[in-house]
């Protein structure tokens, strides 16, 4: 007998997505179970006996894990197909790896570079995206114009943003102050889209350019924009274990 699993995890673990993802695919009746289309969630599978279909391709446990970071550059976006044709972060990695379907750990913006991680592993996704994981990214954003320090205190403490959400408190500093710019050095560890930028409209600074360079252990260090590395072992225990 098989290991009995939720149909979401076993979309998981065939690298097509990470379990939330494969939760929309089931509820937008995108996957089918032995020929019958599921929409419920809930459902358990066999792996190895049941057969798994999602978009009418059969999809099984792989064991091959990829684990990937990539610097990403501005102008392609985070998800592996854009309804506007852009370029995808997905195309970079496949030039390299064209047989492993790959995806990205959470989002950039189109116009944000830096530490992005690629998986084919929906479980390692998940821990590093879940908020109850509370894992840090360290981003370092140029601002148009000058800083307060009650700007930075308000960063701090947490700002309201998305009709009332409060960010956690943050770790900020300023790094570098030039001519017409502020550069911030911030560390939060929720993951709200557009969270950074957000932030700091919300204290009335606009957010000109911004790199994402730490994942938890993980450092983008001088990993050159557009080129990708494996994790190292040391990196992918320490975000699996947090
Ligand atoms: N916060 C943002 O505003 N943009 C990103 O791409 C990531 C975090």
């Amino acid at each position: 007998m098989g290991e009995i699993v939720r149909l979401q995890k076993y979309i998981a673990m065939c690298g097509i997505a990470s379990r939330r993802a494969a939760e929309e695919l089931i509820s937008d009746g995108r996957v089918c179970v032995n020929g019958k289309k599921i929409t419920e969630q809930g459902v358990k599978v066999e792996i190895g006996a049941d057969s798994v279909s999602v978009d009418g391709k059969t999809v099984k446990v792989k064991n091959k894990k990829y684990y990937i970071m990539l610097n990403k550059p501005s102008g392609f976006v985070s998800t592996a197909k854009d309804q506007f044709d852009r370029p995808t972060v997905v195309d970079i990695i496949k030039k390299d790896l064209p047989d492993v379907r790959i995806f990205p750990v959470g989002r950039l913006d189109y116009e944000t570079e830096g530490l992005l991680l690629m998986t084919n592993d929906g479980d390692f996704s998940y821990n590093v995206t879940h908020p109850k994981f509370h894992v840090d990214k360290t981003y370092i954003a140029t601002i148009k114009g000058g800083m307060t320090v009650k700007g930075m205190n308000k960063l701090k403490n947490g700002v309201y943003i998305d009709d009332g959400f409060k960010t956690s408190p943050a770790q900020a500093e300023i790094v570098d102050a030039s001519e017409g710019y502020t550069v911030v050095k911030i560390t939060i560890h929720e993951g709200r889209n557009r969270q950074v930028r957000k932030m700091f409209e919300a204290i009335g600074c606009k957010v000109v350019h911004l790199i994402r360079t730490r994942i938890g252990e993980a450092e983008l260090g001088n990993l050159p924009q557009g080129h990708w590395r494996h994790l190292t072992s040391h990196e992918i225990s320490c975000l699996t274990n947090m």
